[in-house]
Order: structure tokens, then C-alpha cells, then sequence
């Protein structure tokens, strides 16, 4: 079950409204990478999660952090729309309102009444397609560190995007915990091998005898660019400690494919009933 409390869990409050900023804000809210992409997809990894104790009860706790975060975002984006000027001739409070009319998101006023939505700062619907819950720790803690990372760049590019101290302290505060939060699925990540759960290469428990010669360990080269066998990748031990890294060139071990033609209910080329090969054979025969 849920509670709600009023109290923020840090402070949200603009030093002025910026309704231009307001729409850029929207990215950290609604985007690919945005809150509610955190919020959602640390909920349902919980939830769905099979093995009770500390990994289920951190994804939870995480998760509804994160919607703390939600809240703050939709509260700083309402207060940075007061005063938004509904047109040109009215925007008469600063000079930047009136030049920054023209970027202003026309649906937070129409649509919204002066609030913020789940959308990106394009106007693209957030989509429950951003949210990952595969059931595997160790697959989804490696892509919630990437989320983490994604995030923290955009808020710390959105920092440099605004002078008004209030709005800025609040980024501080979400890049601080997305700095907490990539380590912590980075520390999570080690817990799981410490643990026995899982390892590299996911799914550990997929048989390597299964796997193709020694394709698991191999870099192969398929372009020209000189050095991209020059990294840890191509040689090495490899991080999951069975193997060596090597580099070859991309090679064909298999032959070219020779399709046979399609259905003719399908109308595909060449057509196989009227004047195709089959048609032509046929014709031989007669
Ligand atoms: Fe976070």
C-alpha cells in the first residue's frame, strides 16, 4: 500500500516563474529518462521481484524514492508556469517573458491548466515502453545504473541551462542522488556475484559449452578503423574470469543464401504463379 505525506523531500521552489525553463524541465520528468521512467521501473522490479529480502526491499524503497522525486519536478514545474503569459502583448512582467514567449509549451496553459504532465520537453507522451523488469537482477541493475547515468547528465545539462538559484538548488539535490544512485546499482551489482545470484555473462546459468567455439571471448574487427583492437576488449583476461580476449577479422563461415520463392497469396518478386520461375518451368514441361 501507499501513503502520501505533504512535506517534499527537498525543497522545490523557483526564485521566479520561467515558464521557457518550465518546458525544458519536462525532460527530467516525462523523457526516456525522466522520473517517472525511475519511479515506475524500480516499483515494478520490486514488485515483480520473486526473491524476498534486501534486494526486493531496496528496488521498493528506491522506487518510491524516486516518485518523491516526481513530485518535486511537478511541483517546480507548476511554480516556474505562475505567471505564464498567455499572449505576447500580456507578457509584461520581464522583458525575457516576453522574448521567451515564443518557447513556451502552448499545453501546459491549454491542456493543463498551468501544470506539468507526463511528457518529454517535446510534448511526447511518457511511455511505460521506457520501463524495464525482466526479472533478472543482474540485467536490470546494469540497466538502472545506465538509467541513473543518463539522468544525472541530462539534469546536469539542464544545471547549466538556468541562473535562477532556486531551480538550481533543486538540481544540485537530484544530481547528488543520482551520484548516490548510480553507485548504489553499481554496489548492488557486486552484491549479487558476492551472493552467488548471478553473474557475467547473463544469464550465468546458461551452459558455455552451449555457446559457438570461442566466439564468448573473440572481438572480431568487421571495419576498417585501425584501432579498435586497441582496448581491453580484444585482449586480456575477460571480466567474467573463464577466458582470454582475442581479435580477429570478421570472417563468412557460411554459405550465401538462396531463398526459395515465397507464397504466391503473398504477391511478393518474383511472383511465383503468373510468369514467375515456377510458372516458366511449368511451361517447359508441357
Ligand atoms: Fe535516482
Amino acid at each position: 500500500m501507499f501513503t502520501h505525506t505533504h512535506a517534499l523531500q527537498y525543497e522545490a521552489k523557483p526564485d521566479g516563474p520561467d515558464a521557457t525553463f518550465a518546458r525544458r524541465m519536462q525532460e527530467i520528468l516525462g523523457g526516456q529518462w525522466g522520473e517517472m521512467t525511475v519511479a515506475t521501473q524500480y516499483l515494478l522490479q520490486g514488485w515483480n521481484c520473486r526473491l524476498p529480502g534486501k534486494y526486493k526491499d531496496m528496488l521498493l524503497a528506491i522506487g518510491t524514492e524516486e516518485l518523491a522525486h516526481v513530485e518535486m519536478i511537478v511541483t517546480m514545474i507548476d511554480r516556474l508556469l505562475d505567471h505564464q503569459p498567455l499572449k505576447p502583448d500580456a507578457a509584461d512582467r520581464t522583458n525575457e517573458a516576453a522574448a521567451g514567449y515564443g518557447q513556451t509549451n502552448p499545453q501546459h496553459a491549454i491542456v493543463n491548466g498551468g501544470g506539468a504532465y507526463y511528457k518529454d520537453s517535446m510534448g511526447v507522451p511518457w511511455s511505460g515502453a521506457y520501463v524495464t523488469a525482466s526479472g533478472n537482477l543482474m540485467a536490470d541493475f546494469h540497466y538502472n545504473a545506465t538509467a541513473e547515468m543518463q539522468g544525472r547528465l541530462q539534469v546536469a545539462r539542464l544545471y547549466n541551462m538556468t541562473d535562477d538559484p532556486g531551480v538550481k538548488d533543486m538540481l544540485r539535490f537530484l544530481i547528488t542522488r543520482d551520484h548516490m544512485h548510480q553507485m548504489q546499482w553499481l554496489a548492488a551489482i557486486e552484491q549479487l556475484k558476492e551472493d552467488g545470484l548471478e553473474g557475467i555473462p547473463v544469464p550465468e546459468a546458461f551452459p558455455l559449452e552451449e555457446e559457438v567455439g570461442d566466439l564468448g571471448y573473440t572481438f572480431i574487427d568487421a571495419s576498417d578503423g585501425p584501432e579498435a583492437s586497441a582496448g581491453r576488449w580484444a585482449s586480456g583476461p575477460a571480466p567474467d574470469g573463464r577466458g582470454e580476449f582475442r581479435a580477429r577479422p570478421i570472417e563468412a563461415t557460411a554459405d550465401a543464401p538462396i531463398l526459395p520463392p515465397g507464397d504466391p497469396r503473398l504477391y511478393g518478386t518474383p511472383q511465383t504463379e503468373v510468369g514467375g520461375l515456377l510458372q516458366k518451368a511449368k511451361d517447359l514441361l508441357k
